[in-house]
């Protein structure tokens, strides 16, 4: 038998690339920035592109990403640790975080920001309660490259984000990560059906 940790660690393997989330409120101009690492591909058909995230509650873009209905989502390359630590680790709700970071508004509203991999922007179709977060199943809607002239280098995985983590910002990382736990197991078991706005037409 497994033990809850070994188990935990197994379950890594299927986390995603480290990817920057987007999203912005048109009427008062509040526009955020987060980190996940739990994107994935959720469409096999070239022609209906779809990604689908989980964004904690306790998040201010979960709130904005819920009452808007779209995010940007932008796949990031191996020398963007700055911006993880900008975004990551601290939350829109003390500080506008896309201040000093280069960005424009994108198609849906959400910023898109110039340096990425590349980007998506995304409409949300369908959404589901965990409990401790909301799992958002988005359409993509427009897609591009980033900026970036130099060499990009290579996507940021989970894995790379994990081993090559500036010492500095790792006891942060492992503190914010144990106390994120502790509020979803707070809550897991407290799932509530949600109708998505959009599926009412
Ligand atoms: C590597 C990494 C992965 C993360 N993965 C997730 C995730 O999958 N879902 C989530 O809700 N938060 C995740 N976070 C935490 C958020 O990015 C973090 O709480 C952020 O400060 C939220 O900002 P906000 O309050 O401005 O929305 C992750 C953070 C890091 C550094």
């Amino acid at each position: 038998m497994l033990s809850p940790d070994q188990t935990y660690q197994l379950l890594r393997a299927l986390t995603s690339p480290i990817v920057a989330v987007t999203s912005a409120q048109g009427g008062d101009g509040k526009r955020n920035g987060m980190i996940l690492d739990s994107a994935i591909r959720a469409s096999i058909v070239p022609t209906v592109p779809r990604v689908s995230v989980y964004v904690h509650k306790f998040n201010f873009s979960h709130d904005l990403i819920f009452q808007t209905g779209r995010f940007g989502l932008h796949l990031l390359h191996t020398g963007q640790f700055d911006l993880i630590h900008r975004l990551g680790f601290f939350s829109g709700r003390d500080r506008d975080k896309l201040a000093d970071i280069p960005h424009r508004p994108g198609t849906l509203g959400a910023p898109v920001l110039d340096d990425c991999h590349a980007h998506f922007e995304c409409r949300i179709v369908n959404a589901m309660d965990t409990g401790s977060s909301t799992c958002f199943l988005g359409d993509v809607v427009a897609v591009g490259f980033g900026s970036a002239t130099a060499p990009l280098g290579e996507v940021m995985t989970a894995a790379y984000f994990r081993a090559n983590l500036p010492a500095e910002w790792r006891r942060d990382y492992e503190r914010q990560l144990k106390a994120a736990q502790e509020f979803a197991l707070a809550r897991s078991r407290d799932v509530k059906p949600v109708i998505w706005p959009g599926l009412a037409r």
